[in-house]
């Protein structure tokens, strides 16, 4: 056979386009750009990120299609029943970000129960002292209980990191975890979760059964001064509910790394409050994680060449 073709639809590592580019006829292009239906129709492999939604209708495009290649970890961008049907293979990365977002979600974490101001000016002796004093604040991480929502390979290292600072960590998730694989976190059920935690932290699945996973309900069982990290996906919290927790909640806080929909609209119900702390989808967003999850492109080859693939999906 003559060499394969592979779309890229969104930015990936240099190093990595570049070993793909020495094995197959390499386009790229993104759903919304003008000829991109041709490359599509063409393409035996396609390497996507988080922003190119792989349904039955993309599918429908792309009769040469063979392997779908998701840099990165989350798949709910990818109909993986549709797929399945149509008799393409799916494969992605799931242990390529592990670190970095284990790490980002821990300087939330510590930013929320340990805010930290600087100064930036030299200030009188007696002005000095008081913002000492008024810096003091009412927690820190050793003591204080982090509530994990999902135990899977990020939640349970961040279980692991927090149990090192001193924290006490309870944790739910759907599959029973081997007491040794707990790292002392103890399981409990979702409303006393919420009830006893400090801080909760979310790292469930893209599964859609997870969709509105926190909404009024359960933001009503959490302290009044929760923190509620999120750096799984956006549609696990009710935005709505969330902001009218924030506002009855001053000294609660949100520090949400995912949303829905991406980019946020100046409509997000979110944007504006004080204790609501945004940031771009980027726990994920080191160097090496990129690279690691854009080599996703040897599993592509691999199913291409007809051989065994290490991530396999689908
Ligand atoms: C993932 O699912 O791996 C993360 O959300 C990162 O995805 P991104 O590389 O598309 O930002």
């Amino acid at each position: 056979m003559s060499r394969p073709i592979a779309l890229v639809t969104e930015t990936i590592d240099d190093a990595c386009r570049r070993w793909l580019a020495e094995r197959c006829d390499l386009r790229a292009a993104a759903p919304t750009d003008a000829g991109f239906d041709e490359h599509l129709g063409a393409a035996h492999a396609m390497v996507v990120r988080t922003y190119t939604t792989v349904d039955d209708a993309l599918l429908a495009r792309a009769p040469n299609l063979r392997v779908v290649g998701r840099a990165g970890v989350g798949l709910d961008n990818i109909d993986l029943h549709a797929c399945r049907v149509r008799d393409v293979v799916v494969v992605h990365t799931p242990e390529a970000n592990t670190e970095a977002v284990v790490e980002f979600t821990i300087a939330r974490l510590l930013q929320s129960l340990r805010p930290v101001r600087e100064v930036a000016q030299s200030l009188p002796e007696d002005q000095w002292k008081r913002l000492r004093d008024a810096l003091i604040t009412p927690r820190q991480a050793s003591g204080a209980t982090l509530g994990v929502l999902g135990f899977g390979r990020i939640g349970s290292r961040v279980a692991r990191t927090a149990r090192s600072l001193g924290m006490r960590v309870l944790y739910t998730d759907l599959d029973e975890i081997p007491g040794a694989a707990a790292f002392g976190a103890e399981p409990v059920d979702r409303d006393t979760l919420l009830r006893e935690s400090d801080a909760v932290t979310i790292h469930v699945d893209g599964r859609p059964e997870n969709r509105g996973l926190l909404g009024a309900r359960d933001l009503g069982f959490c302290k009044p001064d929760c923190a509620i990290i999120n750096t799984a996906r956006g549609f696990v919290i009710d935005p709505h509910a969330l902001a009218v927790w924030l506002v009855a909640n001053p000294k609660g806080s949100a520090w949400l790394d995912v949303h829905e929909p991406e980019p946020i609209p100046a409509d997000y119900p979110l944007l504006g409050l004080n204790n609501a702390h945004l940031t771009p989808h980027i726990a994920a967003a080191t160097r090496r994680a990129k690279t690691n999850m854009s080599w996703v492109v040897q599993d592509v080859w691999r199913v291409l060449a007809g051989e065994q693939a290490r991530w396999r999906a689908v």
